[in-house]
């Protein structure tokens, strides 16, 4: 039966291939977002209805949630730097958001939250792969207020039945994820370097791991999470591939899938709360989802530089 759901932050990089998939697997779908840092462009040709407001407004996040099911939440400024610059504007864009769409699942009756956390939660601890019941470490405000946001939907599960998936994406790139500031994903600056034949800057010696994984992905994770029959492990889930690259062999492969040649690396000092390896073990997704990544590494950076 279609259901209406609605997508926080549906205009921005990930949300609005949320919006897609949702839309694709035959439901309906509310927008709510503010525009801070998504597109209208974004959603060109999506039959969804949008609302213009801010997610962590919680009587305006209460009047998008009518007649939800469940609420996919990607209303975020998804930048570890910039949370140390505004810490007080991050933590109402990360975990405001959250606490408003609480409310308002709570005084609508909405049934689930699909929570967009982060793998910042794990900070810096040395055990790899991360599992979901390691201790959390995080470096950042940002990793913070996303580990204060999985706390609140806990609570909330205590307190009023609320059911919640956190999905804590690795690294997450494809077409349509911004390259306009310089605390966008890496993969969107190399795209735009290697399109305009600029050097890359990598911060530190570029040995730094990631464990990238394609948007179209991210969505399947989301999807499926939001059907499952819930159990209690359910409900911190890692969304990644699984493997790693550090950056420095990432841009090669960027270079080599492009037909670029690239341009002589400038290397810069180590960013503030930095972690220097991310890996994900990606079991709980398998047993509890049903999911594995469709797209390899190169499958998917080639759909992303073809998309510029
Ligand atoms: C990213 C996400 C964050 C998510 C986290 C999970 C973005 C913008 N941020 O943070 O939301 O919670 O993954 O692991 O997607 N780098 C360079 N040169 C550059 C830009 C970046 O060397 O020009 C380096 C960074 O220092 C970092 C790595 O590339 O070591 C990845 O940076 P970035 O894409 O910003 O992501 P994370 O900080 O890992």
């Amino acid at each position: 039966m279609s259901e209406l759901h609605l997508v926080a932050g549906g205009s921005g990089f990930i949300g609005s291939h949320i919006v897609e998939g949702l839309l694709a697997a035959g439901h309906q779908v509310r927008v709510l977002d503010n525009l801070a840092t998504g597109y209208l462009k974004n959603l060109a040709g999506l039959d969804c209805e949008i609302i213009q407001a801010d997610a962590a407004d919680k009587e305006a996040a209460a009047d998008a949630c009518k007649g939800v099911s469940n609420i996919f939440h990607l209303a975020a400024r998804p930048s570890v730097p910039w949370s140390f610059e505004e810490p007080r504007l991050a933590r109402h864009a990360n975990l405001g958001t959250t606490e408003a769409l609480i409310y308002a699942a709570e005084k609508q009756g909405v049934k689930r939250i699909l929570f967009s956390s982060s793998s910042a939660i794990y900070g810096d601890s040395p055990e790899l792969p991360k599992t979901e019941d390691m201790e959390p470490a995080p470096k950042s405000p940002y990793a913070e207020h996303k580990l204060f946001g999985e706390y609140a939907l806990a609570e909330a599960a205590e307190r009023f039945g609320l059911e919640s998936v956190s999905l804590r994406y690795f690294n997450v790139f494809g077409p349509r994820q911004d390259p306009s500031s310089p605390y966008s994903g890496v993969i969107s600056l190399f795209a735009r370097w290697l399109k305009e034949g600029t050097p890359p800057t990598f911060f530190g010696d570029g040995k730094q791991t990631r464990d990238f994984i394609y948007v179209k992905d991210v969505v399947k994770a989301n999807l499926a999470a939001g059907q499952v029959q819930l159990s209690q492990s359910a409900r911190i889930i890692n969304v990644a591939c699984g493997k790693r690259v550090d950056l420095l062999e990432l841009w090669d492969t960027m270079c080599r899938v492009g037909g670029f040649t690239g341009g002589e690396p400038i290397f810069q000092k180590e960013r503030k709360g930095d972690v220097r390896h991310s890996l994900a073990d990606i079991q709980r997704a398998q047993e509890e989802l049903g999911f594995q990544a469709d797209f390899a590494l190169e499958e998917g950076l080639r759909r992303t530089i073809c998309s510029l």
